[in-house]
């Protein structure tokens, strides 16, 4: 039996209790086993930080084997459809303690290499595998045009062509022959979510057609044909309206001129911003073009309003086969009907989890995405037999150097939460026996032996989607929630403040300067790492570096840094993004007038020299 008959068949015996059940993606919060089984609920997700037991591969092995074992039960008005659980792996299989946790995407855009991003992402599919989950929320495909945005940092560039070539890539990684070793990938968010007005999370993207499919379609184009299992629909609008209920995007670009043949899924509570009347916000999206409903809570609210809504023909009972025919194809084609229990599947608990191996993949990344942009008075490489001081409120910090979505969904701060890995520091002391470590610099105030060099890290704190925009104004719109963050602020779906209301780095973080200015006034060279989620206004910060590195978030593989920095390795990554001078500035490749700190492109060696 084909696969396509064998969906018809399933369809065919099919109630439409059963048929909207398989549209529902409820939270892990928000759903036991026993309702899987009596909800036929087609998907679980957990939110940012919502993980089990000991948050080990083993706790979500068990949790994934108990969600499979229900929704497998037949008999009784009960149909076997196996679940399909997806998560947020989108640097490493980041919400579980003691994962490889890879550079975000924003430094994998500036080492731009498509085999480095392959072997990223089977690794990545390995870990997520070991945890007994099939899907992950990645690649994202934003093409960031502005660095206020506090999602720039999952964006491989600014610039469409290099974010297709490295999203194909990583879906060939993560799904490749849809083997043993697969997880399905979706690609997000459907679509313009790099170019709202402002850089503001689930704003307004205002642009023709044209500019539209050249800047923030193309790059869905070659990961589509890889065979991309899935895409996101977007919180933001094109031209006014919200992609969660757009007709043309969801449908008739995506599904009939473009073929994708997979399902489309919303994000969280993404319907609901389609109108203040939640019957009308399902008809709108399950009508535009939405087939899976991530509903984390009010999932039941989900099922009995789309019920309603057919039964009063609001929704056309094809929209609902088509829905439910895609999510039973991306099953088939995933081969999860045909896979073992999570307990008994071959990488569950795989001892591969957060490996020597895998960690060296990771610790590569982080070298090929270091751009180094000032570099004068031949400091770089730095000898390891110098007497260095470590200075900075990033040099001793994992959670600050992987950022958001890793843990917590906010990210978290200091090194107990980062399980596995190296800070910064750690990768220099294993490296340099001289170096000390002094993050605010306080040693110089003392007796000391003196310094040849100091390498300070600077930068920012870890944030995730609208809460880490740069903006003045009211609360943002918080996406994604479930579960309480290891530290840091508690997530929430009610929104927060933004980030920061200026790039403009010394007023946000004023300390990282004044180590700077100290460090120089007592005469050492300075090199300064920036660990930060975008390009940052850093002009006073430069003018004390003697060298100036952006290293991006580098995630659990802070060794990799002073992989290069103490000359076993030379730079080579290029900004994938265009360097702001002034906190106005919004340049991007091909504009008129271009005219950034430092081009799109640019990038030094430990000589000096361009690379
Ligand atoms: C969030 C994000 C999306 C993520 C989803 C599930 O709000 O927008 O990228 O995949 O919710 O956590």
């Amino acid at each position: 039996m084909s696969a396509e008959s064998r969906i018809d068949d399933l369809l065919g015996r099919m109630t439409l209790r059963q048929k909207v059940g398989q549209m529902t993606q409820p939270e892990r919060l928000h759903i036991t086993p026993d309702e899987v089984r009596d909800h036929h609920i087609g998907s679980i997700l957990s939110g940012g930080g919502s993980t089990p037991g000991e948050n080990r591969p083993a706790d979500w092995v068990a949790m994934n084997d108990a969600y499979w074992a229900a929704s497998m039960e037949e008999g009784d008005g009960l149909l076997p459809i196996p679940i399909l659980y997806g998560v947020d792996a989108i640097h490493g299989n980041n919400n579980v303690l003691g994962a490889t946790v890879f550079p975000h995407n924003i430094g994998l855009g500036c080492a731009n290499d498509p085999d480095l991003m392959a072997r990223i992402a089977q690794v990545t599919a390995n870990e997520i595998l070991a945890t007994g989950v099939e899907w992950t929320f990645a690649p994202t495909l934003a093409v960031a045009r502005d660095d206020r945005w506090g999602r720039t940092y999952e964006s491989y560039s600014e610039d469409p062509e290099r974010v297709g070539v490295l999203g194909e890539a990583f879906v060939r990684g993560l799904q490749g022959d849809l083997g043993d070793g697969a997880v399905a990938a979706c690609l997000k968010h459907w679509v313009g979510d790099g170019g709202t007005t402002g850089g503001v999370d689930q704003g307004e993207t205002t642009c023709s057609e044209e500019e539209l499919r050249r800047l923030h379609v193309a790059p869905y184009l070659p990961a589509l044909r890889a065979g991309a299992l899935s895409v996101m629909a977007s919180y933001n609008s094109w031209n006014g309206e919200k992609c969660h209920g757009h007709r043309w995007l969801l449908t008739d670009l995506l599904k009939d001129e473009l073929g994708f043949e997979g399902l489309v899924v919303s994000d969280w509570n993404g319907i609901d911003q389609l109108s203040d009347d939640y019957g009308e916000a399902i008809v709108q999206s399950v009508n535009a073009g939405v087939d899976l409903f991530m509903v984390p809570d009010q999932w039941r609210d989900f099922i009995e309003g789309t019920i309603s809504a057919v039964e009063a023909g609001r929704i056309p009972m094809e929209r609902i086969d088509d829905a439910v025919r895609r999510t039973l194809r991306v099953k088939e084609r995933y081969g999860l009907f045909d896979r073992p229990r999570p307990a008994d599947r071959p990488h569950s608990d795989t001892a591969l989890f957060g490996s020597a191996e895998h960690r060296a993949v990771a610790r590569e990344a982080v070298r090929k995405s270091m751009v180094c942009l000032k570099n004068e008075g031949g400091h770089l490489p730095v000898s390891k037999e110098s007497r260095i001081l470590v200075a900075g409120r990033n040099s001793n910090n994992r959670g600050h150097q992987c950022g958001g979505f890793t843990v917590a969904w906010q990210g978290t701060f200091g090194n107990d939460h980062i399980h596995g890995g190296t800070s910064i520091w750690e990768g220099i002391h294993a490296k340099a026996p001289k170096a000390v470590l002094s993050w605010d610099a306080s040693i110089l105030d003392g007796e000391h032996d003196g310094f040849d060099v100091a390498i300070v890290v600077i930068g920012e704190g870890p944030y995730a989607e609208g809460l880490g925009d740069v903006r003045s104004g009211g609360p943002v719109a918080a996406g994604s929630g479930g579960g309480l963050v290891a530290s840091g602020p508690v997530q929430t779906s009610q929104g927060g403040t933004p980030y920061a209301a200026t790039l403009e780095h010394r007023r946000n973080h004023p300390e990282d300067l004044a180590v700077l200015e100290k460090i120089r006034a007592a005469g050492i060279p300075v090199v300064t790492v920036l660990v930060s989620g975008r390009p940052l206004v850093v002009e006073h910060e430069i003018d004390a570096s003697d060298a100036f590195v952006a290293a991006w978030l580098p995630g659990s593989e802070g060794a990799g840094v002073p992989d290069v920095l103490l000359g076993d390795h030379d730079f080579q990554g290029t900004l994938a993004f265009s360097w702001p001078r002034t906190d106005t500035d919004r340049f991007n490749r091909g504009d008129d007038d271009y005219d950034p700190r430092f081009p799109y492109g640019f990038g030094l060696d430990s000589e000096g020299r361009r690379v």
